[in-house]
C-alpha cells in the first residue's frame, strides 16, 4: 500500500499565543490561561481565583496537584514535555534535549529560560517522536531538529517564530472504511431525525447495533434510551474525546477532518434525549484544535443546526462547548470525566448510580465516544440496515484503528469489524512481528500464533489502538514503560491500585535491571491478580493486563531476566551506600556488602 503522507494536514502554531484564550470560565481554563502567562499558579492567583468562581481554595489547589499540566513551581518560559509513550515518545531524546540545553529531566533551568520533562502519551504515534512545547505539538523529532530547537530556545526565539512545518500534525488516513469515506452534509442527520421522529430514530440507532467505541462496548441505544427516560431537571451529552489510552489517535483525526459529523451526531443524541446542552471534553495535548472546532461550532450556530430553533423546531434549542482537560488518563473515564467537568479533581466515582441517571450536576446524562456520535450521525442519514450490513454479529459497522510502532505505514485504517489482525498487519506493512498490544496497555497483547484472531466484541474488543512490535523489540522494556504508566496515571483513590500498581512497577524495574528472581514473579503475580480483583475503576482493573498477558504468551521474557538465587532484596542496600563510599573516598573490599 502506497503511503499518502500529506494528506489533511493542519499546524498547530497559532500566531498570538494568546489567541486561543479558553473562552468559558471553566477552572481548568483560568488554571491554563495563568500557567500559560506566569509559567506556575502562583498563591495570590489562587485566592483571587477562589472568590472570583466562588469555589473553595483547597478545591482549586487539589485541582493543581491533580492535573500534570499545572505546577505551583515556576516551569520554565519554553515549558517541554517529551511524550514517553513507546509508540510517540524516545527517551533517549528527551536526555539528548537535557544535554544541549544543560537542564535535567523534570527540572527547570536556573535562569528560567527552559523546563524539560516526560508525559504520558500525548496522542501523536503515527508522527513520533513527539513533544509538547507551550502546549503545541512538535512531531517527527530528529536530533538534528533537537539541536535547532535548542539554538531556538537559547536565542529566546518566540514559537511563532520557528518553521512552520514543525507544527503540523497529519491525519495519515491509510484506509477509509464506512465513517471516513461517507461524506457528511452538515445537517442531514438532523433533518433526518426530526423527520424520523425522536422515538422512531432512537429505535434506528438501537436497530443499527451500535455499540461504544470508547472500549466497553456497551449498546449506543440503550444507553441513550436510558438517559431519555430518566428523571431530572436538565439532560446533558458529553462527547468523551479525552483519548489519552497509548496509542490512540483516531479521535484526533474524526476531530480535525470530520467535526462536523461529531457534532451532529451529539446534537442528535440532543434531540433524542432532551437535552438542551452538550460539552465536548477535550484532552489537554490536543488543545491546538480548538480554533478548529470553534470554527466548527461557529459554523454550526450559523446555520441553525445549534442554538436555539435548531432547523425550525420551536421545542429544539441545543448548544455545545467545549471543555479542555489537562492532563489526566483517568479524566478518559466517564465519571472522572464528569467530576472534571465539575471542575474537581477526576476521581472516578461509585457507580452505580450510572452517568444516564445521575451524571454531570447530578442530572442524567449521556457519556460517548467521539467515533460513536460520528457513526450515530451516518446513522440517523443512512439507516439502520446501512450501517449493520457491515461487521459482524455482535459488532455492526466499523472500526477505526490507530496503527502505529514497527510497520511501514502508521496511520488510520478502517476496517469492518471481523477483520483478522494478519490482514491487519499485511495492509499496514508489518513484518517480523513478535506481538501486538491491542486496545493500548489496557488491552490485550498477543502473539504470533493469534494472528489470526479477528477484531470485535466476540474475540478482540477494542478501544482503537493497536501497537506492533518487531522481533528486534525488546518487549519486556515495553511492558516496564505500560507498568510505569500505570503507576504514574493511577488517582491514588483506592489503594489497590495506588499501591499496586507501584509494586508491579517496583517488581518489573527490578526484573529489567537482572535483579529479579523467580519469587518476585510470583509475588508480580499474586499483586497483578490482586490489583485487578479489587481496584475501584476500570484504571486498576486493567493496569495489570500486560504483565498477566506477557507471563502467560511470553515467559521467556522474565526467565531469562532473572538470578538464580531463590531470593533478592527489593531494595540494594550496597547501590545505596555509593554516596558515602564517594564521601570517605573508599571504594575497597571492606566498604562493600
Ligand atoms: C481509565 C479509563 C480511561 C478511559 N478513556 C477513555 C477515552 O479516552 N475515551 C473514551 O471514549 N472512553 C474512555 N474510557 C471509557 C469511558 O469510561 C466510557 O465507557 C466511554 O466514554 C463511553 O462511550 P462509548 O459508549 O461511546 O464507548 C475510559 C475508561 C477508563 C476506565
Ligand atoms: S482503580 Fe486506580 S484510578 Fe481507579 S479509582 Fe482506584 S486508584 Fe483511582
Amino acid at each position: 500500500m502506497k503511503p499518502h503522507h500529506g494528506l489533511n494536514t493542519h499546524t498547530n502554531l497559532i500566531s498570538n499565543e494568546n489567541s486561543d484564550h479558553l473562552y468559558n470560565n471553566h477552572l481548568l481554563h483560568r488554571l491554563h490561561d495563568i500557567q500559560q502567562q506566569l509559567h506556575h499558579i502562583p498563591k495570590q492567583s489562587i485566592t483571587d481565583l477562589a472568590e472570583e468562581l466562588k469555589l473553595p481554595v483547597s478545591q482549586i489547589e487539589a485541582a493543581i496537584d491533580f492535573y500534570a499540566f499545572f505546577h505551583r513551581s515556576a516551569r520554565g518560559r519554553f515549558d517541554i514535555m517529551f511524550s514517553n509513550c513507546t509508540s510517540c515518545g524516545d527517551m533517549t531524546m528527551m536526555q539528548y534535549l537535557c544535554d544541549q540545553l544543560s537542564v535535567m529531566p523534570g527540572e527547570t533551568r536556573a535562569d528560567g529560560a527552559v523546563s524539560i520533562s516526560d508525559a504520558s502519551c500525548i496522542g501523536m504515534c503515527d508522527q513520533g517522536p513527539a513533544l509538547l512545547i507551550n502546549g503545541r505539538t512538535i512531531t517527527q523529532l530528529s536530533n538534528q531538529r533537537l539541536d535547532l530547537i535548542a539554538e531556538y530556545i537559547q536565542d529566546s526565539t518566540p514559537l511563532e517564530q520557528w518553521p512552520v512545518e514543525w507544527f503540523e500534525v497529519h491525519d495519515n488516513v491509510r484506509k477509509n472504511g464506512l465513517l471516513l469515506s461517507a461524506p457528511f452534509e452538515p445537517g442531514s442527520g438532523l433533518l433526518a431525525a426530526i423527520k424520523q421522529g425522536a422515538e422512531s430514530m432512537l429505535a434506528s440507532i438501537d436497530d443499527s447495533g451500535l455499540r461504544g467505541r470508547g472500549g466497553a462496548g456497551f449498546s449506543t441505544g440503550m444507553k441513550w434510551k436510558f438517559c431519555r427516560e430518566a428523571v431530572g431537571d436538565a439532560h446533558y451529552v458529553v462527547c468523551n474525546a479525552d483519548e489519552g489510552e497509548p496509542g490512540t489517535f483516531k479521535d484526533r483525526i474524526l476531530l480535525t477532518s470530520h467535526a462536523h459529523s461529531v457534532f451532529e451526531g451529539m446534537t442528535i443524541c440532543g434531540y433524542l434525549i432532551g437535552a438542551q446542552k452538550g460539552y465536548l471534553y477535550l484532552r489537554a495535548e490536543y488543545r491546538y484544535m480548538l480554533p478548529v472546532l470553534q470554527a466548527v461550532l461557529t459554523n454550526r450556530q450559523e446555520s441553525n443546526l445549534l442554538g436555539t430553533k435548531i432547523l425550525a423546531q420551536q421545542d429544539f434549542n441545543f448548544d455545545i462547548e467545549i471543555i479542555i482537560g489537562a492532563g489526566a488518563y483517568i479524566c478518559g473515564e466517564e465519571s472522572s470525566l464528569i467530576e472534571s467537568m465539575e471542575q474537581k479533581r477526576g476521581v472516578p466515582r461509585v457507580r452505580p448510580p450510572f452517568p444516564v441517571t445521575c451524571g454531570y450536576l447530578g442530572q442524567p446524562t449521556v457519556v460517548n465516544n467521539v467515533e460513536t456520535l460520528a457513526a450515530a450521525a451516518h446513522i440517523a442519514v443512512h439507516g439502520s440496515d446501512w450501517f449493520n450490513a457491515h461487521g459482524s454479529d455482535k459488532s455492526a459497522g466499523s472500526k477505526i484503528l490507530s496503527i502505529s510502532g514497527d510497520c511501514l505505514n502508521p496511520g488510520a485504517y478502517e476496517y469492518a469489524f471481523g477483520v483478522s489482525i494478519q490482514q491487519i498487519l499485511d495492509d499496514c506493512g508489518a513484518e517480523d512481528v513478535q506481538a501486538i498490544q491491542v486496545s493500548g496497555p489496557s488491552g490485550t497483547l498477543i502473539g504470533p500464533d493469534e494472528f489470526e484472531r479477528k477484531l470485535g466484541f466476540e474475540d478482540l474488543a477494542t478501544g482503537g489502538s493497536f501497537m506492533i512490535f518487531g522481533k528486534d523489540c525488546d518487549l519486556l522494556k515495553v511492558i516496564q514503560n505500560f507498568a510505569h504508566f500505570f503507576a504514574h496515571e493511577s488517582c491514588g483513590f483506592c489503594t489497590p491500585c495506588r499501591v499496586g500498581t507501584t509494586l508491579l512497577r517496583n517488581g518489573l524495574d527490578k526484573i529489567c535491571k537482572g535483579c529479579g528472581t523467580q519469587y518476585d514473579v510470583d509475588e508480580m503475580r499474586r499483586m497483578a491478580a490482586l490489583v485487578k480483583r479489587r481496584s475501584h475503576c476500570g484504571l486498576g482493573q486493567t493496569a495489570p493486563n500486560p504483565i498477566l498477558d506477557a507471563l502467560e504468551r511470553f515467559p521467556e521474557l522474565f526467565n531469562a531476566k532473572l538470578v538464580h538465587s531463590d531470593y533478592e532484596p527489593h531494595f540494594d542496600l550496597d547501590a545505596a551506600l555509593e554516596e558515602a563510599r564517594q564521601l570517605t573516598k573508599r571504594d575497597d573490599a571492606e566498604a562493600h556488602l
